[in-house]
């Protein structure tokens, strides 16, 4: 193994702070670059949600405290070449993952400004090998078969992120084109928590739905105490037949670490998505069974001309706007490259099945539930606590 470290942005969030845990845990020395909060330094946000992710020595970890939006990182130029100096390998991780078009303009200063400074920093590295996270989702608003090699085929977006995930993933296939960084690219869907307990870190996706629908069943509860499975009536705009394509993380980052060791692995890039995605009308009934709720129902906009919308109804789709966007329809991932990749290594994606739902959304569910009561017996840690 090289002694050389290993750069990590966003070790702070979901997936950076899980693959930081994974290097350190093979004995990597790793760089976090992060940023600090009113609250808290970068050195003590990342130490708190690595060992939220699992205990472990973090003798080899470093914190530097940086911007990836700035120029040259946030960094003085000393600081810059010491650890251009030192490392092998950089994992991009950070991002904004605003969901709301009204932050357009910092989204793209984060995920396409942020990756041009990457990028940067990566030419002055020895190696300069770059593991770019993007999303499956670059593919916006295609329903069909999305190749590993696709990338800018015309498609267009559903949201600024997308869009800005999408141009970040050219600027950097345009520099490992013209051979000044050495880069592999890693799509993953959307993701889930651990395929063995269901344990999350950070509410992303699925799970802001899930609080939406736990939230309003709260207040219902309140209201009548005795109640054991309720009746919620709510029409949810989408469609039945379509998928939602959910990868734990544990695959996610176990796959991206075996990937990025492989040489053939330079250049290209990865769907680290489910290949078998979700029917719509498989996963609600089963949020929904473990909530303990019935009435809720996927519907055309069709029902809406019938019979207009609730309060209630209004309420939930202005507050999840950005999630109905994707029960509309979604591409369909063509994940080969990452299967052939991962044949003989032990790494699967395990189907998302009935079992696999409830044991996912239970896990959540107990969180949301002992942190009402004050309990917080499972809680996740400081990157989890913003409600999404
Ligand atoms: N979660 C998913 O389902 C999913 C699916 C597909 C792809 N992805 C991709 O995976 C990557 C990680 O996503 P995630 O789910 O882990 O998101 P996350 O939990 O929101 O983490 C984002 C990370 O980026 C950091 N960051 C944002 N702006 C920064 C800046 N200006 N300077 C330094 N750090 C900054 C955040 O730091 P702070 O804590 O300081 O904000 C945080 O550590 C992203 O590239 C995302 O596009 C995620």
């Amino acid at each position: 193994m090289s002694d050389r470290k290993v750069l990590v942005t966003g070790a702070t969030g979901f997936l950076g702070s899980h693959l930081a845990h994974k290097l350190l845990s093979e004995g990597r020395h790793v760089i976090a670059l992060a940023r600090g909060s009113k609250a808290a330094s970068a050195e003590a946000r990342v130490r708190e949600v690595l060992n939220t992710v699992g205990s472990i020595d973090l003798s080899r970890l470093e914190v530097c405290e940086g911007d990836i939006a700035q120029p040259q990182l946030g960094l003085k130029e000393s600081v810059s070449r010491t650890i251009a100096s030192s490392i092998d390998q950089i994992w991009h991780c950070a991002a904004s993952l605003s969901f709301t078009d009204e932050d357009r303009d910092e989204i793209f200063k984060m995920n396409l400004g942020g990756t041009k400074n990457i990028l940067a920093l990566a030419e002055q590295t020895p190696t300069r090998r770059l593991h770019h996270v993007s999303t499956a989702y670059v593919a916006g608003n295609r329903t069909d078969l999305v190749l590993e090699t696709d990338l800018n085929v015309g498609q267009t977006f559903r949201n600024a992120y997308e869009e800005s995930k999408c141009q970040a993933e050219m600027l950097i296939a345009d520099a490992h084109g013209k051979g000044l960084v050495v880069s592999s690219v890693y799509r993953p869907s959307i993701v889930i928590g651990d395929s063995r307990s269901g344990r999350v870190t950070h509410f992303h996706g699925v799970y802001a739905f899930i609080r939406g629908l736990w939230s309003a069943l709260e207040r219902l509860r309140r209201r009548m105490p005795e109640a054991g499975t309720v009746n919620l009536p709510l029409r949810v705009l989408g469609a039945e037949a379509t998928t939602l394509n959910f990868v734990p993380i544990d695959y996610v980052v176990d796959g991206m670490v075996e990937i990025s060791r492989q040489p053939s692995s330079v250049g290209g890039t990865y769907h680290l998505a489910n290949p078998q995605a979700t029917e719509n009308r498989i996963w609600l009934p089963h949020i929904c069974r473990v909530l303990s709720v019935e009435g809720i129902q996927l519907v055309g906009e069709t029902s809406f001309l019938r019979t207009p919308m609730t309060k209630l109804e209004a309420l939930f789709q202005k507050q999840m706007a950005f999630y109905y966007q994707y029960l509309q329809g979604e591409p369909r991932f063509d994940c080969r490259r990452t299967l052939d990749a991962l044949r003989n290594t032990g790494i699967e994606c395990p189907g998302v099945t009935v079992e696999f739902i409830h044991r996912m959304v239970g896990w959540y569910v107990s969180f949301l539930n002992s942190a009402r009561q004050g309990t917080g017996s499972s809680s996740p840690g400081p990157g989890a606590a913003q409600p999404v």
